[in-house]
């Protein structure tokens, strides 16, 4: 049995979580839930990303405190992931004691070994506010292009990435007033310290190879020192020893993984901090993250692990953005959906489902079509899976008083269906989910055709051919339920109505070495309804 421990990125707590966000964590519950299916031991640790400068300006603007709010926000992420089935086993926040004393451990441990500098560095300051201005947080000119309102990084007209000093006609984002230049003392990590062993580790198969491609031109521009202090106000933990400085959000946030397990841990005795976090932890560790903040995981996370003495991931698993109906999510397009919003109008598994059926292990983004939506659910779970089981179970509840037969039918059929196992297990394993479903909807066609071949409704109108009607139907049932245990990672909703409806213990991957045969099952109800397309158009139109 393998012990895994796996992570999705905390979402900021200052927002709603929307179908954008839902792509990771469907992604990384499907995953953990195939380990655990498997008969492995898989902690899903998550929880909210609570501090920082937009954190703390959305509390300011809102009259409120920035503890009040994030307690607020964490309460309804969970509420959302809870309702697509996302199984954590702990969700936590950043903002707590766990994560407040590691980040003071490690920055201990870093500063130890000379891993922390200062340098006095000149930053955009808001003489109202009285406050050091992100870059996000300082509009203006683009010094390239000239185009207006551009950000205090980069022009999204045309491209060009420069600091805030250089925008022309600058405004800070929170009074309008003009930035001026201010200096002040910052902390830095020696990420250049790190930079061989951080190259050994990406060309050791840590992360996939597009990634590996994409940090390697970081490496050929040299890595820098990286700030982790911000100057007050700032919402975030104080530096120790330090007067008027906080940890940079980017600094803490990953820590919050830890601080979740050892919260779980703090309730689960037999969970101990060492096996998993120690630097010869053999307990395998993932973190499934967004492309867009891949080097904050692949770089500086691995790197002050290092230097902390702990342990560093085992892989760390990007995946790409989602479009709707091809256009990048906005909302002025309407097509920025919030998850509540979804869920108000569609069954959650069936967007589990679609984002399976195209997800796989590049970073490519993903669209969410809707009409393909609607396509995909109707023909491949209603039309192909839930029909194999509604068209045998009538017969055997009517007329065997739900007893499935003695023996299978079929028994290559049945055998084609369990040799999948190995092949299906491996696209799990590798996040090749969509063809991991092709390969199930490709078997569950072949279990409509032996129906459609036998015909048991023809039978059942001859005389003396009951037996071979139950016998149709047990096969057509029990090929249902090797399918089911193959969707079971990405329809656990639907699993637990198919378990109560065959009447057994919840399905493992390794249930498929056995029929179920001489066995009783109750009643069928309808598992899954088609799309309606009215609740399509609500949700879009909204
Ligand atoms: O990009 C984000 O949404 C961050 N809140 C992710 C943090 S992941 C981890 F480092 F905490
Ligand atoms: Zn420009």
């Amino acid at each position: 049995m393998r012990k895994i421990l796996v992570t999705s990125a905390l979402p900021y707590a200052n927002g709603p979580i929307h179908l954008g966000h839902m792509v990771e964590y469907i992604q990384t519950d499907i995953w953990a839930r195939f380990q655990r299916l498997r008969g492995n031991e898989c902690l899903y640790l998550c929880g909210d990303d609570a501090h920082g400068t937009p954190i703390m300006l959305s509390a300011n603007q809102q009259g409120i405190s920035p503890e009040e709010l994030t307690a607020t926000i964490k309460v309804q992420h969970q509420e959302d992931f809870a309702a697509f089935a996302v199984e954590f086993d702990n969700f936590h926040t950043t903002h707590s004691d766990e994560n407040r004393e590691l980040v003071a451990d490690i920055y201990k441990a870093l500063s130890a070994n000379g891993d922390i500098e200062r340098r006095v560095i000149a930053q955009a300051y808001d003489p109202v506010k009285e406050m050091f201005l992100p870059d996000r947080f300082v509009k203006g000119e683009c010094p390239c292009c000239g185009a207006t309102d551009q950000y205090g990084d980069n022009c999204e007209v045309c491209g060009a990435t420069y600091a805030p000093c250089e925008l022309k006609n600058p405004i800070s984002v929170v009074s309008g007033a003009t930035p001026i230049q201010k200096e002040s003392e910052h902390l830095f990590f020696r990420l250049d310290k790190y930079g061989d062993m951080l190259k050994q580790w990406i060309e050791s198969e840590h992360v996939q190879p597009e990634v590996a491609n994409k940090l390697n031109e970081w490496f050929s521009l040299g890595l820098k020192q990286w700030d982790i202090s911000r100057d007050a106000p700032y919402f975030g933990f104080a530096i120790p020893g330090e007067k008027d400085k906080y940890f940079y959000v980017w600094l803490d946030a990953p820590v919050g993984y830890i601080a979740s397990f050892k919260n779980l841990a703090s309730r689960q005795k037999e969970l101990d901090f060492d096996v998993y976090w120690k630097a010869e932890s053999e307990v395998e560790l993932y973190h499934f993250v967004g492309k867009d903040i891949i080097y904050f995981h692949a770089l500086f996370w691995p790197a002050v692990l290092t230097g902390a003495g702990l342990r560093k991931p085992t892989k760390v698993f990007a995946h790409g953005f989602l479009t709707v109906n091809g256009q990048k999510m906005s909302k002025s397009r309407g097509t920025f959906i919030k998850a509540r919003d979804y869920l108000e109008h569609l069954n959650p598994e069936y967007l589990r489902y679609y984002f399976a059926a195209k997800l796989n292990s590049s970073i490519d983004d993903i669209d969410l079509n809707f009409e393909d939506f609607m396509l995909r659910v109707n023909s491949d779970l209603v039309g192909k899976v839930v029909n194999i089981a509604s068209r045998c179970a009538g017969f055997i509840n009517k007329k065997f008083a739900g007893m499935l037969s003695a023996t299978l039918d079929d028994q290559d059929l049945w055998q084609q269906f369990v040799a999948a196992s190995d092949k299906i297990a491996d696209l799990y394993e590798t996040l090749e989910y969509s063809h991991a479903v092709r390969e199930i909807m490709a078997l569950a066609d072949k279990a409509n055709q032996y129906i459609d071949q036998k015909k048991p409704w023809v039978l059942a109108k001859e005389e003396g051919r009951e037996q071979e009607v139950q016998d149709i139907c047990t096969m057509g049932i029990n090929l249902f339920r090797i399918l089911m245990i193959y969707l079971k990672p990405i329809l656990p909703q639907m699993a637990k109505e198919v378990e109560l409806f065959l009447n057994v213990e919840p399905l493992l991957w390794q249930d498929l070495e056995q029929p179920l045969l001489n066995h009783k099952i109750e009643k069928f109800k309808p598992l899954m309804q088609r799309v309606d397309p009215d609740s399509v158009s609500a949700l879009v139109d909204i």
